[in-house]
């Protein structure tokens, strides 16, 4: 089984930018311990990171006849990207968004996610642990669909 994870703009920053918001763990060290919770359930991990919106929607079309499934954080674009909405629909498979932070907590501007829309699911204010969630919910939605 192989998923992809695919995270947006400023995620790069992560263990950098508002700690309080975030936390203090960076996006590597993030990968890092996902990759091993998958390596051990037999799954395989395809990591792509981009602040360019246009970078995402080519990196979700990749994905056709290439991934099961896709664990994505479009960051701010969640609240802003129809384009990258489409790229999910498009792909037509398991898709799980998460965000670190609990975003219907926050500003009202993070309160709608668009991309959402086009998730089979979404993961919002558990931290880092949370791409942890979205890989067992992946695991399930990727074995009913295939059994
Ligand atoms: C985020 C929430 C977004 O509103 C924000 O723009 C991000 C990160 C999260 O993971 O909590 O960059 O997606």
């Amino acid at each position: 089984m192989k998923i992809a994870v695919i995270q947006g703009p400023n995620l790069n920053m992560l263990g950098i930018r508002e700690q309080h918001i975030y936390g203090s763990m960076g996006l590597d060290q993030i990968h890092e311990q996902l990759k091993a919770a998958a390596a051990q359930n037999g799954v395989e991990l395809e990591f792509f990171q981009s602040n360019l919106e246009g970078e995402i929607v080519d990196r979700i079309q990749e994905c056709l006849g290439t991934a099961d499934g896709i664990m994505i954080n479009p960051a701010a674009y969640s609240h802003t990207s129809i384009a990258i909405k489409d790229a999910l629909s498009a792909v037509s498979m398991p898709v799980v968004e998460v965000h670190i932070s609990n975003i219907y907590k926050r500003e009202e501007f993070r309160q709608k996610s668009i991309t959402a829309g086009a998730s089979t699911g979404v993961i919002s204010g558990f931290g880092p642990f949370g791409y942890h969630m979205g890989l067992i919910a992946l695991m399930q939605i990727i074995s009913e669909v295939k059994a």
